[in-house]
Parts: structure tokens; C-alpha cells; sequence
């Protein structure tokens, strides 16, 4: 069995994964509440939680998969990219548990993590496969050939897609993590009540979002607060098509550039009920197979750690001891 830590930002994670690649835990224990009254995540508060909580997660994650620490045979846990001090607790649990228990150590970059969750969970991804990871912290298509390495396509140039929902629903009065907020508000909505930019920079792939926040943000002060109010699910509506737009049309782009016939989604924004069903017309349509893994394989968890882990060379004791965490993204293998 392969246990995986993930501490990159405000979860706390812990999973235990068989090594065929069966999920047998997947605990997070999520710091939402922590940071709402700040309207984001405090990287000081979120160590501190992580420090406080990850031994009762790890904990947590034995006993839901009916493990014991003897059975566990090689330990993987996220380096980077994330907070650095929040990266820290959970980079130095997975150490000392490693050099305690005589086991090899697999660093793990996160979005990688994120990549091959995708094969995880009952309809795993076909190789080749295009991922689409949307969260709150990165936004990148990455094309994946074989499981231990992939290729980023295009990315965000400003604000990941997720964060665009945050600061939207901040506009709009909603409270934090936004994305759920705006979602739910949105089915209520028009989307084809407000034009809001769907930004497409460059010739390639990448993606820009912090354009159309700014529209929102013009759009709510013209509006003034009581009609702004009057007319929140319609705004949410609107903005959240805009965000949704932007994504399917790069995802459509690459998957006709790259001439790949299967497409993942990972990211807390694959969660969006929009974006979900958008995606499904689009892959019918192109006759694309579609790998939507579950939520809890979708948002930041630590049996995508672990699996990603599978397809990587442990490092052995004392290799790992000097190992530092990665507040930036790591070059992709
Ligand atoms: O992957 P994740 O849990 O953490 C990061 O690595 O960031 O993603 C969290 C992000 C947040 O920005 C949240 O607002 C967004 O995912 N999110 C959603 C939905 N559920 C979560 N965005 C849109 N619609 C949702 N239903
Ligand atoms: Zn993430």
C-alpha cells in the first residue's frame, strides 16, 4: 500500500492507495471555514492547522482503509507547488514517518498529482489523454502520453479559473470558496443576461481570466448595489458561462491540435455542474471520451498523490532527508 500527504494549501490530506491503484482512504480535512472570514486562504493559518491536524489525518486514513503504518510500503507526499510552510508539514510528517518506518520516499509534484487523477476511480483515463486541471491555485491543459510525465499545452497567463470564481463571487457578495457559491446561485440566472469577455490571448493555448473580473467588477459598480443585488444569479449566470466558454473552447482547440480522442478533468472547477455538462455536449459531439473522476479525486487529496507516486523512482533513506519543498512549479519530468 502507498500513503499519500497532501498539504499544498488548506487541506489537510491523507490516502492510503493499493498499488493495482485502488483508492482505500481518501481523507480532507478542508480549513474552508478557517479562512472564509479573511475571504482567502491565510498561508500562516493554514500551516499552523495542517501542524495541528496531520497526525490525526494520517491516522484517519489507516483506519478508514483497515491499514496499520506496517502495512504501508512506500510513503508519497506533495513537494510542490503550493505554500511554502503549509508544503513544510507535510513534506516533514511524510519524512520522519519514512525514515521511522524504514520506507522510501516518492516527492510528488502536485500537478502532476492532479494529471493522473484522472486514472484513478472506476472510468479511468485512455492514454493518450488531454487534462484539463481548473482549480483554484493553477489552470493548464496538459497533454499526457504515458503516466509518468506530461506536457503543459497552455495555461493561465493571470488568474487560475478557480480564483476567478472566488474573486467573482467576492463582487458579488457570496461567501468563500466562491466557485460552490456562484454555481448554485447561477442556475437561477441568465447567462445570456450580461456580455462578459471571453479572453483567448495569443496564437496558442493559454488562457487569461483577470479581464473578465475586472468586467464584473465595472459591471456590479455601474449596476449600483441594489440592482447589483437585484440581479446576482443573473450576473453569476453570465460570468460563470464566460469562465466556462473560455475553458471548452481551449479544450476543443487542443483536442484538435493534438488530434487526441480522450479528454480529463481535474480541479476543484471540475466540480462546476456548468462546465461538466458543457464539456459532455462537446465531447459527444466531437466524439471525444470523456473521464470525469469524483469530486474528492477532482478537488486538492492525497490518493492522487499516492497514484501519481506509482509511476516515479522512490528515493531511499538518507536521499530524501535534505529534500526541500517547492513553493513554484516543478519542471515537468
Ligand atoms: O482543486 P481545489 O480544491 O484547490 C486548489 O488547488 O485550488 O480547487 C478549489 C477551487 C476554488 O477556487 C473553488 O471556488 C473552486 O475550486 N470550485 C468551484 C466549484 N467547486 C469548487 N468552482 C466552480 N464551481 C464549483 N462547483
Ligand atoms: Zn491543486
Amino acid at each position: 500500500m502507498i500513503l499519500g500527504v497532501e498539504t499544498s494549501c488548506d487541506d489537510t490530506c491523507a490516502a492510503v492507495l493499493s498499488h493495482g491503484g485502488e483508492v482505500l482512504s481518501n481523507v480532507i480535512a478542508s480549513q474552508g471555514l478557517l479562512h472564509d472570514r479573511y475571504g482567502g486562504v491565510v498561508p500562516e493559518v493554514a500551516s499552523r492547522r495542517h501542524l495541528e491536524v496531520i497526525d490525526a489525518v494520517i491516522d484517519d486514513a489507516l483506519e478508514r482503509a483497515g491499514a496499520r503504518l506496517e502495512d504501508i510500503r512506500i510513503v508519497a507526499v506533495t513537494r510542490g507547488p503550493g505554500l511554502i510552510g503549509a508544503l513544510l508539514v507535510g513534506l516533514s510528517a511524510a519524512k520522519g514517518l519514512a525514515a521511522a518506518l524504514g520506507l522510501p520516499l516518492v516527492p510528488v509534484d502536485h500537478l502532476h498529482g492532479h494529471v493522473t487523477a484522472a486514472l484513478l476511480g472506476r472510468d479511468p483515463a485512455e492514454m493518450p489523454y488531454l487534462c484539463l486541471v481548473a482549480s483554484g491555485g493553477h489552470t493548464f491543459l496538459a497533454r499526457v502520453d504515458e503516466p509518468a510525465r506530461y506536457t503543459v499545452l497552455g495555461r493561465t497567463l493571470d488568474d487560475a479559473a478557480g480564483e476567478a470564481f472566488d474573486k467573482g463571487a467576492r463582487l458579488l457578495g457570496l461567501p468563500y470558496p466562491g466557485g460552490p457559491a456562484v454555481d448554485a446561485l447561477a442556475r437561477e440566472g441568465d447567462p445570456e443576461a450580461f456580455a462578459f469577455p471571453r479572453s483567448q490571448p495569443g496564437e496558442g493555448l493559454d488562457l487569461s481570466f483577470s479581464g473578465l473580473k475586472t468586467s464584473l467588477l465595472y459591471r456590479v459598480r455601474d449596476l449600483g448595489p441594489v440592482e447589483a443585488d437585484r440581479r446576482r444569479a443573473d450576473l453569476a449566470a453570465s460570468y460563470e458561462r464566460a469562465i466556462v466558454e473560455a475553458l471548452v473552447t481551449r479544450v476543443r482547440q487542443a483536442l484538435e491540435r493534438e488530434a487526441l480522442t480522450s479528454l480529463a478533468l481535474g480541479g476543484g472547477v471540475a466540480a462546476n455542474s456548468e462546465l461538466r455538462r458543457r464539456m459532455a455536449v462537446e465531447c459527444e459531439r466531437l466524439g471525444v471520451a470523456l473521464s470525469a473522476p469524483g469530486l474528492d479525486l477532482c478537488v486538492d487529496n492525497a490518493a492522487m498523490i499516492a497514484g501519481a507516486a506509482r509511476f516515479l523512482e522512490p528515493l531511499h533513506y538518507p536521499a530524501y532527508l535534505d529534500l526541500d519543498a517547492a513553493a513554484r512549479p516543478l519542471a515537468p519530468a
